[in-house]
C-alpha cells in the first residue's frame, strides 16, 4: 500500500526525522489527486518539504503549484484557482495529479533507485486508468517516469517543452518544464508558455 510504504530507505528515514521535526505535517507518502475517471494525468517529480509533504496534496502550498492550479482551472481543469489545504474545497475536473515520486526527497532530489523503485505506483495508476488520453510531463524525471511506467524505450521519446508523443497505447504523453519556483523565476517557464501547453491538452481532450 502505498501510503505505508517504507520501501526506499533514504527516504523513509527522512519522513521519520522530518515528522519529529514538525509533526503536524503530513509527511507520508502523497497519493495522487483528482478526478478518479480523469482524461486528463498529470505527473509532478515529488512532493516538497512544505507543500505537499505538509499538506498531503500533490502540488498543495507549493510555490510550483501557484502556477499549476491557476491554470488547471482558467483552462476548466478545477473548480477555484488556488490550492492551499486537502479541505479547502478545490475539486478537479476531468483531471489527476500525481508524482513520478511520492515521498519527500532530501534537496528536492530523489535517486535514481528511487524513482526506479516508487515507479510501481505510477505503473500501477496507467494501468487502472484506461480513461487516460494525454499525460502531461512536468520535467525531464516525470517524462522519463510516465515512460518506465508504460515499459517504453526512452530513447525513442526525447523530452522537450511542448513536445508530443503519440505512445503506442494510443495515450498522447505532453511535455512541459517543470513549473517550479526557478523554471518560473529563471522564465525558462513563462506563464504564456505553460499556457499553450495547456491549450494543446484541450485541444487533444477536444
Ligand atoms: N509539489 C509536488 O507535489 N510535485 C512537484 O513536482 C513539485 C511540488
Amino acid at each position: 500500500m502505498l501510503e505505508n510504504c517504507t520501501d526506499c530507505p533514504r527516504l523513509a528515514s527522512f519522513l521519520v526525522e522530518v515528522r519529529g521535526r514538525h509533526p503536524d505535517y503530513h509527511a507520508r507518502p502523497v497519493a495522487s489527486f483528482g478526478d478518479p475517471k480523469a482524461r486528463l494525468l498529470i505527473v509532478g517529480l515529488a512532493p516538497g518539504m512544505h507543500g505537499a509533504n505538509r499538506t498531503g496534496r500533490p502540488f498543495t502550498g507549493d510555490h510550483a503549484g501557484i502556477l499549476l492550479y491557476d491554470t488547471l482551472h482558467r483552462f476548466g481543469f478545477s473548480n477555484q484557482a488556488e490550492s492551499v489545504a486537502r479541505d479547502d474545497g478545490l475539486e478537479l475536473i476531468d483531471c489527476r495529479i500525481t508524482n513520478a515520486v511520492k515521498c519527500l526527497p532530501p534537496g528536492n532530489k530523489p535517486e535514481p533507485d528511487e524513482i526506479r523503485g516508487c515507479n510501481r505506483f505510477l505503473a500501477d495508476e496507467l494501468r487502472d486508468s484506461p480513461g487516460v488520453g494525454v499525460i502531461l510531463a512536468l520535467g525531464l524525471v516525470a517524462h522519463k517516469a510516465v515512460l518506465m511506467a508504460a515499459g517504453l524505450k526512452q530513447t525513442a521519446f526525447a523530452f522537450g517543452h511542448g513536445a508530443r508523443h503519440l505512445l503506442p497505447d494510443e495515450k498522447i504523453l505532453i511535455d512541459s518544464y517543470h513549473c517550479s519556483r526557478y523554471n518560473t523565476q529563471t522564465r525558462r517557464l513563462t506563464e504564456a508558455g505553460f499556457h499553450d501547453v495547456f491549450r494543446a491538452i484541450r485541444a487533444e481532450l477536444a
